[in-house]
C-alpha cells in the first residue's frame, strides 16, 4: 500500500519533519513565505494531511477543491485562519496546539507590559540616537508593575499564566473578564476577582489582552473603550490582531487618552498601521509572544503529533473537532 502524502506549509525543523518522512510522502515548503490560496490548493492535491501556521487560510473554498484532505494541523493555538465547521461538516479532523506554549508566551506578555509600562523600547531609541546629555529626575519616568492593578481581558490559559506571575511575583491585585467566571478554587490561587468589562477598562493600571479571535471580539477594544481607561494606563495585546481597533488605538495614544501601549500583534500584520509608528509611547514586536526555540519546537512536534495520529487511525492529542473521528 502506497504511503499517505502530507504537505508541510510552513518551513519548520528539519528533524520534525523527518518524523512524518518516515510514515509519509512528504512536500514541504523549504521558504519561510507562505503559498497563496491557489498555490495551497495546487499542492494539497492527492494530500491527506497538512502542516501549517498561523497565516495559513483553511476555508471551505480550499477544501471544495482538496477532497483527499483528511487533517489539518496548525502548529498555533489560534486557529482563526480556519473555518472549522467547514472542516467538520465534510469530515476533515483539525488539531491546535494549545498548552505548550502557554508559560513562554505568559513570560512574553509580561515582559512586553514591563517594557511598555518601563519605557524601556523608547528610552533606548533615545539613547541610540545619542540624546542622553544629562540625568533628569523624571527622564522615562513610567509606571510601576509591582502593586498596580493587572487586568486580564480572556482569562484562558495564557490569561491565567500572567495573573499568576502579576499576582505572585509582583503582588498586584487582579482584575479579569471573561465570558464564563472562573470557579472560585481556579480564581484564588490566581488572586483574581471577575468585574464586568467596562469595569476592567475602567480599574486597570495594566491591561492585557488574551482572547482568541473570532467576529465576537472583532474591535473589542475601540474608541469608546479606550476613553474609559485611566489616562495612565498602559495595554499590552498578545492576542490577535483585530481585538484591538490600531487606528483607534494610534489615535488614543497620540491624544493621551492612555499612557502606552504594547503590541504583539496587528491588523493586517505584518503591515503595521503607519500611525502606530509614528507613536512614541508604544513598544512593537513582530508576532513573536510563543517564540522560544524549545517552544517552538513543542509546538512544531505537538502539529506532527496530531497529523500522524490523524492519518494513522491514533487518538490525536489536541483535536478541535474530534467528533469527526468517529464517523
Ligand atoms: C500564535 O499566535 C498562536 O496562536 O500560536
Amino acid at each position: 500500500m502506497s504511503k499517505p502524502s502530507v504537505l508541510v506549509a510552513r518551513k519548520t525543523f528539519d528533524d520534525i519533519v523527518d518524523r512524518l518522512r518516515q510514515r509519509f510522502e512528504v512536500e514541504t515548503n523549504d521558504s519561510d513565505t507562505g503559498w497563496s490560496q491557489d498555490e495551497l490548493i495546487r499542492r494539497l492535491q492527492g494530500k491527506a494531511g497538512v502542516y501549517i501556521a498561523g497565516g495559513d487560510k483553511i476555508d471551505a473554498k480550499l477544501l471544495d477543491a482538496c477532497p483527499d484532505l483528511k487533517a489539518v494541523c496548525t502548529m498555533a493555538v489560534g486557529y482563526n485562519n480556519i473555518d472549522v465547521p467547514a472542516c467538520t461538516a465534510r469530515g476533515v479532523l483539525v488539531t491546535n496546539a494549545p498548552d505548550v506554549l502557554t508559560e513562554t508566551t505568559a513570560d512574553f506578555g509580561f515582559a512586553l507590559m514591563m517594557a511598555t509600562a518601563r519605557r524601556i523600547t523608547e528610552s533606548e531609541h533615545f539613547l541610540r540616537r545619542g540624546e542622553w546629555k544629562q540625568w533628569s529626575v523624571t527622564m522615562f519616568a513610567g509606571a510601576d508593575l509591582h502593586g498596580a492593578t493587572l487586568g486580564v481581558l480572556g482569562m484562558g490559559r495564557i490569561g491565567a499564566a500572567i495573573a499568576r506571575r502579576g499576582h505572585l511575583g509582583f503582588g498586584m491585585p487582579v482584575i479579569y473578564h471573561n465570558r464564563s467566571r472562573l470557579p472560585a478554587d481556579q480564581e484564588g490561587p490566581l488572586g483574581a476577582q471577575w468585574v464586568e468589562k467596562d469595569e476592567l477598562l475602567q480599574r486597570a493600571d495594566h491591561l492585557v489582552i488574551v482572547v482568541p479571535y473570532s467576529a465576537s471580539s472583532h474591535h473589542l477594544i475601540g474608541q469608546r473603550e479606550l476613553r474609559l481607561m485611566k489616562k495612565t494606563a498602559t495595554l499590552t495585546n498578545i492576542a490577535r490582531g483585530g481585538v484591538v481597533d490600531d487606528a483607534a488605538l494610534a489615535a488614543e495614544l497620540q491624544a493621551g487618552t492612555i499612557a502606552a501601549a504594547g503590541l504583539d500583534v496587528f491588523e493586517g500584520e505584518p503591515t503595521v498601521h503607519p500611525a502606530l509608528l509614528a507613536c512614541t509611547n508604544v513598544v512593537l514586536t513582530p508576532h513573536i509572544a510563543s517564540a522560544t526555540i524549545a517552544t517552538r519546537r513543542a509546538m512544531s512536534d505537538l502539529a506532527v503529533d496530531n497529523l500522524i495520529a490523524a492519518l494513522t487511525g491514533g487518538v490525536p492529542p489536541t483535536a478541535l473537532n474530534p467528533e469527526v473521528l468517529k464517523r
